[in-house]
């Protein structure tokens, strides 16, 4: 494949490894590993921070959000006999480097560095079971003489709520101690943020902080004082310069860990030391992992099968188009995005969290789908039980503390019928139905069907007399805080939103026999798609909403913010217009919103805050949600013009979305080639295609699947698998390899009649396959378990 080479980096030839080539890149690039639990940030400077189930709650290393200076992190100096001073990522010391290459790939970073003759490789990753991640280090002499080195490690503790508000007080509780025979330090705390019946601050930090090194230190320090020298530098700290650290610990100290190693290498001798750092659940613990990762076996198994289990989560879907930054980002890059970055971590540089968002990581749940479904009834399940006995949801919460914050946007709860409904079209599973789960605020459980009917019949009380969804403090577009606060204004998006979920759902009641709710549904869906096609229409497209003064926004009427992309799509995606409307407002979607960026979430930008729409206003104009390319929001123009066959446009908005062709001008993009931004800036920017905000992005696993499933137009049903292919009519054809409830397709799609859609022939292993005219798209019905299927389709 192409790799996609830049100033910076490139991919590596089988799309797995972003490989770096200078330190300076124009913001952080980074990799967010995370293996359900623990995790940690890496950026190309060898910077970043570790937690353990929650980046913001409990945090074990100190990480100030500064993505300029980008100088804390976990870093690892090196002091050869002359007194030359380095470090093996590049930062804190920023020597400039003989060679330097940073490769970020899935589920690992390493940083390959020669200074002074000395070549070093750090591979830090995490065992897929054990809250801990692994620093291999290789020492490599490439002189011609014997080398004596020393090597220090250096990080700040955090051990609990990050940022903490106050560190003269929350170190008073921090205990350090070195423990000679696992060679490391351990660190606890007397004190957690997390309330309890006894009051606040009144709980131990319920864990045991670890750091060790697998060749016997000669010396450690866990006092910054000592470590850095008063009024210091962590650039040059004066214990590394003076050579041997001071061994302080205890209490009462700015805590830190750092180990001295002593390596003596020949020339051409390399020498291999294992650190650990992690957060056990007891002292035993965590002198247990320390002894198991200090072997190099040990360490090279749970390499080997922490690639195992990703391979195996990345191959159960493959495609293979003519567009190699399409196919680098839908084999690899996406999946690991949302998995790794979204679901497991949550957490990046640009925001740092650790929370559930109630309707967030269901929508990522959703990437699941086609590799292991019953991770998304599972996400399912979890959110139900943050759902109150009124219907209303957490917007979001934190696991550990389980508290949450509730408010008045108003679409939250409704996510759990629209990932419900797909998941049981990709499943066919309605037992879900029937699953049990409590409520917050009850531990009596009700079924996920309750749960869900909840939601919709909450969001069905909170309509406007005229009857259109009230917004509250927002709808999707959180950035519309201020625009429904009492409770009168409207938001169309969202009547298009709840329409297709009545539209979905009295089918489903219908499966479940609930005939009468079925109808009741069908009966509001109708009333619901009357009124948005007359008094939210505003003559050539959809407004976006009223505010509680009866005013439009996102209307002709407006000089700013006058066309929103929602509206214009969702009124697509939900049938809620008609064919010739659609068409319409796809047009307005190509000539007023679609740059060379991707399409804008509404244009022009404010200029001017207005508290009556709230904190979109504010942001600088054409920043994030203020008329930038929302990537989240972006992706779904795809499935729009999909639907409306419209194959070179949705193929356009993707490619104008993926980060690989947007880092194509880095210096420009600024942001990461290999993953999604939340937001590329708009042209009322002075920075007009910035990207920013990447890894934390909802974007990830919604551009994978509106490339799978639209363009490429593989598409799971209850009734089984679609193929509607939607692409440029350039294409010759592509391939998808992806398992269906158990079965395995490859389905190879052939277009030398150069269509942009329309399946003619439809082959199934081998035989032709007799279809109904007139319909775009094709059916293979779903298969027995374990069986592998051929599915050949012709376009034309
Ligand atoms: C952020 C939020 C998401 C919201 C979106 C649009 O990505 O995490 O929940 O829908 O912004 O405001």
């Amino acid at each position: 494949m192409k790799i996609f080479k830049t100033k910076y980096g490139h991919f590596s030839k089988d799309g797995k490894e972003y490989v770096i080539t200078t330190p300076c890149t124009p913001r952080p690039w980074i990799n967010v590993i995370s293996n359900g639990d623990y995790g940690t940030t890496v950026s190309q400077t060898g910077s970043g921070y570790s937690w353990r189930t929650h980046a913001q709650l409990n945090r074990l290393t100190r990480w100030d959000q500064d993505l300029i200076k980008d100088e804390w992190g976990k870093y690892i100096y090196l002091r050869d006999e002359k007194g030359n001073i380095w470090s093996a990522g590049w930062k804190p010391v920023c020597v400039k480097p003989d060679f330097y290459e940073c490769r970020h790939g899935i589920g690992y970073s390493i940083i390959r560095s020669k200074d002074f003759g000395i070549e070093t490789e750090l591979t830090v990753f995490l065992p897929n079971d054990d809250p801990v991640e692994i620093w291999k280090l290789t020492v490599h002499n490439r002189s011609r003489k014997k080398r004596t080195l020393n090597l220090y490690t250096f990080f700040e503790w955090a051990l609990g709520q990050s940022p903490d508000w106050h560190r003269e007080f929350h170190k008073s509780f921090i205990e350090t101690e070195y423990n000679a025979a696992t060679h490391s330090i351990l660190a606890t705390k007397r004190l957690w943020e997390v309330p309890t019946e006894r009051g606040n601050w009144n709980t131990n930090w319920p864990y045991v902080a670890f750091h060790s090194s697998s060749i016997k230190p000669v010396s450690f320090d866990t006092d910054k004082e000592s470590f850095l020298g008063m009024y210091g530098n962590q650039s040059m700290p004066a214990s590394v310069r003076e050579k041997l650290l001071k061994k302080k610990q205890g209490n009462w100290l700015d805590p830190i860990a750092s180990l001295q190693n002593v390596l003596t290498l020949q020339p051409n001798k390399e020498k291999t030391i294992y650190y650990t750092l992690g957060c056990a659940d007891s002292k035993e613990h965590a002198n247990l992992l320390s002894r198991r990762y200090h072997s190099a076996e040990n360490v090279a198994a749970a390499f080997a099968v922490m690639q195992e289990r990703w391979d195996r989560l990345l191959n159960t879907v493959r495609v293979s188009t003519p567009d190699d930054a399409m196919n680098v980002m839908e084999n690899v890059w996406l999946k690991y995005q949302a998995i790794s970055g979204r679901i497991w971590g949550r957490t990046a540089y640009y925001q740092t969290g650790g929370a559930y968002g109630f309707r967030d990581q269901l929508q990522d749940s959703q990437i699941w789908l086609p590799i292991d479904p019953d991770r998304t009834k599972r996400q399912l399940q979890l959110h139900a039980r943050h759902q109150f006995k009124d219907g209303t949801v957490y917007h979001w919460w934190h696991p550990i503390s389980e508290s949450g914050l509730r408010n008045q946007i108003m679409d939250n709860l409704l996510w759990l019928p629209f990932i419900l409904n797909a998941y049981l079209q990709e499943t066919n599973d309605y037992s879900i139905l029937d699953e049990a789960e409590p409520f917050v605020d009850d531990p009596a459980s009700a079924s996920i069907y309750a749960h869900c009917v909840k939601a919709i019949d909450k969001s069905l009380d909170r309509f406007s007399p005229r009857g259109l969804p009230l917004i509250g403090s927002g709808d999707w577009n959180d950035g519309l805080s201020a625009v429904g606060l009492d409770m009168k204004g409207e938001s169309v998006w969202l009547g298009h939103f709840i329409y297709k979920i009545l539209s979905d759902f009295s089918i489903i009641a219908v499966k479940r026999n609930d005939g009468t709710r079925a109808e009741v549904y069908r009966v509001r869906a109708r009333a619901l798609k009357e009124m948005l096609n007359t008094i939210a229409w505003d003559g050539e497209y959809y407004y976006g909403a009223t505010k509680d003064s009866g005013e439009k926004l996102g209307s002709r009427e407006n000089s700013e913010g006058s066309v929103w992309l929602n509206p214009q799509i969702w009124a697509v995606i939900a049938g809620v217009s008609d064919e010739r409307r659609s068409q319409q407002v796809m047009d307005v979607v190509e000539q007023k919103l679609e740059k060379e960026i991707g399409t804008l979430l509404l244009y022009p930008a404010y200029k001017t805050p207005d508290a009556f729409i709230g904190y979109l206003t504010r942001y600088s104009p054409g920043m994030r949600e203020n008329g930038g390319v929302y990537t989240h929001g972006a992706t779904w123009s795809v499935i729009a013009a999909a639907m409306l066959g419209r194959g070179e446009a949705a193929y356009r908005f993707y490619s104008k979305l993926n980060p690989v062709n947007r880092g194509k001008h880095p210096d420009t993009y600024v942001a990461e080639p290999y993953v999604t931004a939340g937001n590329i800036e708009g042209p009322d920017s002075k920075y007009f295609g910035r990207g920013g905000w990447t890894w934390y992005s909802g974007s990830a696993a919604w551009l994978f699947k509106v490339g799978l499933e639209w363009i490429l137009g593989i598409r799971a049903t209850t009734a089984g698998l679609i193929i509607d292919p939607c692409i440029p009519a350039s294409w010759d054809g592509f391939t998808v390899k992806r398992t269906f409830r158990g079965a395995t397709y490859t389905i190879e799609v052939k277009n030398s009649n150069h269509v942009q859609c329309g399946v003619k022939e439809l082959w199934i292993d081998g035989e032709r396959h007799s279809m109904e005219r007139g319909s775009r798209e094709k059916i293979v019905p779903p298969f027995e378990q374990g069986t592998t299927h051929s599915v050949i389709a012709v376009l034309g």
